[in-house]
């Protein structure tokens, strides 16, 4: 009586059983369909001043901001794993804060000078600068603040002259992390004029107004001073439609690849994103999320170490070109092994 019924229930699968090639190791990974390696990862380094100076970051356990030469020590231990690339935060002393964000575009400001000195010491890497005022601001804004409003054009102005200035000390990759519009196409005429046309733009295409961006905050030293939010130029996490506009206009003012922010909550978006568009699509999995896979794994709710692998080739399956992480140099050193 059993048996009649088992055959004619599993009838219907034909003889298809997917559990088939999942039986052994040697069979799971002919059938992987993604794959993780060190070039998928970049990793960003948060800078300070000082020599031989590294300080922690409450919110972010296991990271801490590098001083110049310890950055330097860290792009050799992350060209020896075979990451491509690294992106440079600087944390910029109070005192050189201010409402127009001038310290942007000093030639010889923190993140400029840990720019030459990695592009020095280590030509093999690719340096990815950020540009945002937030950074060198007082009030932790992306954009120049008058009456309360974050002005667009002006901002792009200061944007363009600290992108001329990281080009200069030695930036492969200009990162505008700010969402003001048209910035990628007044920085890639800026870098053409300046007879830098292969000087690449990472632009920061759909950037959400995101809660996950927190610990990052405190490790440039810009939470602490920022009032209100960004929701006037970052995007409202309830869309994606925007997003792919968002996308299409930077590819259309001249970006070599775009990215996806934050990372995980938003793999959504990397999907739509891949199928729409033929270019390189990078995904960010921010501090936030980094927090909380190292939160939870301190407090045994997860086992940290399977999180971080399966979080990093679930941005691969949903087609992101590569991934910024705060694990990269760890991770690149397991895919070694
Ligand atoms: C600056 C910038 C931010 C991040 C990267 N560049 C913060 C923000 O926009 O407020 C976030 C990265 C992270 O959370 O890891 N414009």
């Amino acid at each position: 009586m059993a048996s009649t019924w088992q055959k004619h229930d599993m009838a219907f699968l034909n003889g298809h059983r997917l559990r088939r090639s999942r039986q052994a190791e040697w069979s799971r990974a002919m059938v992987r369909e993604t794959v993780l390696t060190p070039s998928d990862l970049i990793w960003p380094l948060f800078v300070i001043e000082g020599q031989n100076e590294k300080t922690a970051i409450r919110t972010m356990p296991g990271v801490e901001r590098l001083s110049v030469d310890l950055c330097v020590e860290a792009a050799r231990a992350a060209r020896d794993a075979g990451i491509p690339a690294l992106a440079l935060f600087p944390n910029t002393p109070d005192h050189l804060r201010s409402e127009d964000a001038a310290e942007a575009y000093n030639p010889d400001n923190l993140m400029c000078r840990a720019l030459s000195a990695i592009k020095s010491a280590v030509p093999e890497i690719g340096l990815i600068a950020d540009v945002a005022l937030d950074e060198y601001s007082a009030n932790g804004q992306d954009g120049l603040v008058r009456n309360g409003e974050i002005l667009n054009d002006e901002t792009v102005e200061v944007m363009v002259r600290s992108a001329l200035v990281q080009a200069e000390a030695g930036a492969d990759i200009i990162a505008p992390s700010d969402m003001m519009d048209g910035r990628v196409a007044a920085i890639r005429a800026a870098l053409d004029g300046d007879g830098r046309a292969n000087v690449q733009i990472m632009s920061y295409a759909a950037k959400y107004a995101s809660c996950f961006y927190g610990p990052f905050r405190e490790a440039v030293g810009s939470g602490s001073r920022l009032t209100g939010d960004k929701r006037t130029y970052q995007m409202d996490f309830a869309n994606s439609d925007e997003a792919l506009r968002e996308i299409e206009q930077d590819i259309a003012e001249g970006a070599d690849s775009v990215m996806v922010k934050p990372g995980l909550p938003y793999l959504d978006v990397v999907r739509r994103a891949r199928d729409a568009f033929n270019i390189p699509i990078y995904a960010y999995q921010v501090s936030g999320e980094y927090a909380m896979i190292e939160m939870a794994g301190a407090a045994g709710a997860i086992n940290r170490d399977a999180a971080v692998l399966e979080s990093l080739h679930a941005f691969k399956r949903a087609g992101s070109s590569g991934v910024l992480t705060y694990y990269a140099l760890e991770v690149a050193r397991w895919l070694n092994r």
